[in-house]
C-alpha cells in the first residue's frame, strides 16, 4: 500500500454564489521512502493540493467536493477533528518558504523544538534530543545555538531549525512547499542537499513543491506537473526531464536557466495561467500551446490523464506527435 494516495481530489473555493474549482481531479501517490516533486507556475494549485493532505486549507472558503486522501489507507477527508490533529505535524510535517512565519521571534529556538517534541514524542522532549535534531540538520555547535533567538540566526540556519522542528515528530511524510525560494542560491543548494541526505538516512517520503525544474533532477524520484488545477504530466523524474511529453512541461523546461554556458535566452511561457473560474472548456493549456493552431479541436475537448507509456501519464491528445 502506498503511504499516500490522493485519488481524484476536487476542491472548490466558495466565492459568494460561485464555486471556483482550484484542484480538479488530482491523483498523486507517494510510496514510502519516495520523493515526489510537484512543479508548475504560480497559481496552479500546488500548495492547495499539498495542504489538503492534512486538511490545512481553511474551510470555508474551501470545500472538498470529491475524491479521497488515503494516508496509510485511511481517508483524511473522513477523519474526525482529533484524528486530523494527530496527523498534522505528526505523520505529516510541513516546511514552508518563510521560516519567520513558523518560528516565534520571542522564544529561543531550542525551546520551540522542545515544544514540538512535547506534542509528538513527549518522552524525548529533552535538551539532548533537541541537540541531536540540530546536529541532524547540520547546525554547527548546537549546544550553544539552542539558546539563540531566531533573529540571531541567518535565513539558512532558521530554515534548518524549521526542518528540525518538522522532523521532531519523525514524520512519515515531509511536505516542503518552496522551502528554498527565500534563500540565496548557495544556501538553496545546501538545504536541498540536506533534504536529500535526510531522506536517505531517515527513509521518509518527501513531497517537494517548487517552481524550479532546474533542481528537481537531483532529488525527485517522480515528478508531477500541475497546470490550472490539474496534473498534466506525471513520470519518473529522469524520464520526464530527458523527454517531456506535455507541451506545458516542454515550455516549463525551456524557461529553466541552462548551465552549459551558452548564452541562450530564456523563453518565458507566453500568456498567463488562467484564473480560477476562467478555465478554458477544452484543454486548459490550449490558449498558450504552441501547437494550438494545428489542433483547433483541443479548444473544446478536455483531454484525460492517460498512461501513454509504462509509468508515464500525460493529459494531452497529441503528446506523441508534438
Ligand atoms: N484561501 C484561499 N481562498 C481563495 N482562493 C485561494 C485560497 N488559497 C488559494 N487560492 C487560489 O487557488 C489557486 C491555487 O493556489 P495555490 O496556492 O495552490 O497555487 P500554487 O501553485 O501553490 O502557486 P505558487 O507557486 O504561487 O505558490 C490560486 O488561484 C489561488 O488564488
Ligand atoms: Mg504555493
Amino acid at each position: 500500500m502506498p503511504l499516500l494516495e490522493i485519488k481524484n481530489l476536487k476542491l472548490d473555493f466558495i466565492a459568494g454564489s460561485r464555486n471556483l474549482r482550484a484542484v480538479d481531479d488530482v491523483s498523486i501517490t507517494i510510496d514510502s521512502g519516495e520523493t515526489v516533486c510537484l512543479v508548475g507556475e504560480s497559481g496552479c494549485g500546488k500548495s492547495v493540493t499539498a495542504l489538503s493532505i492534512a486538511r490545512l486549507v481553511p474551510s470555508p472558503p474551501a470545500k472538498y467536493v470529491g475524491g479521497e486522501i488515503l494516508l496509510n489507507g485511511k481517508d483524511v477527508l473522513k477523519m474526525s477533528k482529533n484524528e486530523v490533529r494527530d496527523i498534522r505535524g505528526g505523520v505529516v510535517s510541513y516546511i514552508f518558504q518563510d521560516p519567520s512565519a513558523s518560528l516565534n521571534p520571542v522564544f529561543r529556538v531550542g525551546s520551540q523544538i522542545k515544544e514540538s517534541l512535547k506534542l509528538h514524542r513527549p518522552e524525548k522532549a529533552t535538551d539532548a534530543e533537541v541537540i541531536r535534531l540540530l546536529k541532524l540538520v547540520g547546525i554547527p555547535a548546537p549546544e550553544s545555538r539552542i539558546k539563540d533567538y531566531p533573529h540571531q540566526m541567518s535565513g539558512g540556519m532558521q530554515q534548518r531549525v524549521m526542518i528540525a522542528m518538522a522532523l521532531a515528530s519523525e514524520p512519515k511524510l515531509l511536505v516542503a512547499d518552496e522551502p528554498t525560494t527565500a534563500l540565496d542560491v548557495t544556501i538553496q543548494a545546501q538545504i536541498l542537499e540536506l533534504l536529500l541526505d535526510l531522506k536517505k538516512r531517515m527513509g521518509m517520503s518527501i513531497l517537494l513543491i517548487t517552481h524550479n525544474l532546474g533542481i528537481v533532477g537531483d532529488i525527485a524520484d517522480r515528478l508531477a506537473v500541475m497546470y490550472a488545477g490539474q496534473v498534466v504530466e506525471m513520470a519518473p523524474a529522469l524520464d520526464l526531464l530527458r523527454r517531456p511529453l506535455h507541451p506545458y512541461t516542454k515550455a516549463l523546461m525551456n524557461s529553466v536557466p541552462k548551465l552549459n554556458g551558452t548564452a541562450e535566452r530564456l523563453t518565458a511561457i507566453p500568456g498567463n495561467v488562467p484564473s480560477l473560474g476562467n478555465f478554458p472548456i477544452g484543454c486548459r493549456f490550449y490558449p498558450r500551446c504552441p501547437s494550438a493552431a494545428a489542433h483547433p479541436e483541443c479548444a473544446n475537448t478536455m483531454p484525460e490523464l492517460i498512461e501513454v507509456e509504462p509509468k508515464r501519464w500525460v493529459r494531452c491528445l497529441y503528446s506523441k506527435d508534438l
